[in-house]
């Protein structure tokens, strides 16, 4: 117990774990808690803040005060018990839960320092900013060329040459060009379930968002197609910015560069994946990626 005390903070050491589920009570108590931070996130640049964001369902408050800046070209996994929050943040970014009734929200989040909660925005346009990648895959019924150009389509795109340089592309940037380069005008419906994943995928590159939202995207998959998303998870970074939402921390800490730990609609901890894994500076976050609850 000694290794695992030097790790934490002085308010935090008591071995038995009594400080830890004081604290974490006092959060579902509704207390005030200041997130840890890491200082090495001071030293990148951001395509997404989130700036003191609250959310409630009706009277039921989902998120309280968020503030956090996601790093340009990076992965930043979002981790945390079901039911923390993580999926209400994820479609908070493209503004996905206006479409729940009787959602409010305060605060606001910037794209490239654009705000996107303001009544002046064009959601529509906003969302063009952004691709998402759900947990279930969501081919639509159609051929899959048409489905990887689908948002240069609904754009008014009409150029032959242009769409198919897309296409392969997004198929290329998908890992899934190979397998379907002679298939491209077959229904998306016959491909095999993690195919569809990587689709979707496609999809939501091929119009080269300024970052890519991700809600658990293998939790429907074997082990077989989960290695393949991880895979092109890192393939697409750099290129790309990857905010992912996982229930799963071996793929936490196998995909992202960044992680925050999210509990009872809070931020708890945030910063290097390896860091946050192996030497957490709060106890809670030890103890949850250890396993010792959630
Ligand atoms: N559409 C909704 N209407 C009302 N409450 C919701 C809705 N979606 C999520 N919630 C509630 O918000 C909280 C956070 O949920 P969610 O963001 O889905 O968490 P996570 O993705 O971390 O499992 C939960 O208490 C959940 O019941
Ligand atoms: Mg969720």
């Amino acid at each position: 117990m000694t290794a695992i005390a030097d790790l934490l903070e002085p308010a935090t050491t008591k071995a038995d774990g009594t400080a830890t589920a004081n604290r974490l009570h006092a959060i579902a108590r509704g207390e005030a808690f200041t997130p840890a931070v890491h200082a090495e996130l001071a030293t990148e640049r951001y395509v997404l803040e989130v700036d003191h964001f609250n959310l409630w369902y009706g009277k039921a408050q989902a998120l309280h005060d968020i503030s956090l800046d996601i790093p340009v070209g990076k992965v930043t996994a979002m981790i945390g018990p079901s039911g923390c929050g993580k999926s209400t943040l994820l479609r908070s970014v493209n503004r996905l839960n206006d479409l729940v009734d009787c959602v409010r929200v305060d605060g606001d989040m910037r794209i490239n320092g654009q705000t996107i909660y303001h009544k002046a925005v064009d959601v529509i346009e906003l969302r063009k900013r952004m691709g998402m990648v759900f947990q279930k895959s969501n081919p639509f019924p159609m051929s899959i060329y048409e489905n990887v150009v689908y948002p240069l389509r609904i754009d008014g795109e009409r150029n032959k040459a242009v769409l198919d340089e897309v296409c392969e592309r997004s198929l290329r940037g998908a890992a899934l060009w190979d397998e379907v380069k002679d298939r491209l005008h077959e229904s998306a419906l016959g491909m095999s379930g993690g195919q569809q994943q990587r689709l979707c995928i496609a999809r939501a590159i091929s119009a080269e968002p300024e970052v890519l939202l991700m809600d658990e995207p293998c939790s429907a998959l074997d082990p077989i197609a989960t290695n393949h998303i991880e895979d092109l998870i890192h393939e697409l970074k750099g290129e790309y910015t990857i905010l992912i939402v996982t229930h799963n921390m071996q793929q936490a800490a196998r995909v992202s560069d960044y992680t925050a730990f999210m509990y009872l609609g809070r931020l708890i901890e945030y910063g290097p994946t390896a860091t946050l894994f192996q030497k957490p500076k709060l106890r809670e976050t030890l103890d949850y990626v250890t396993g010792r609850f959630g």
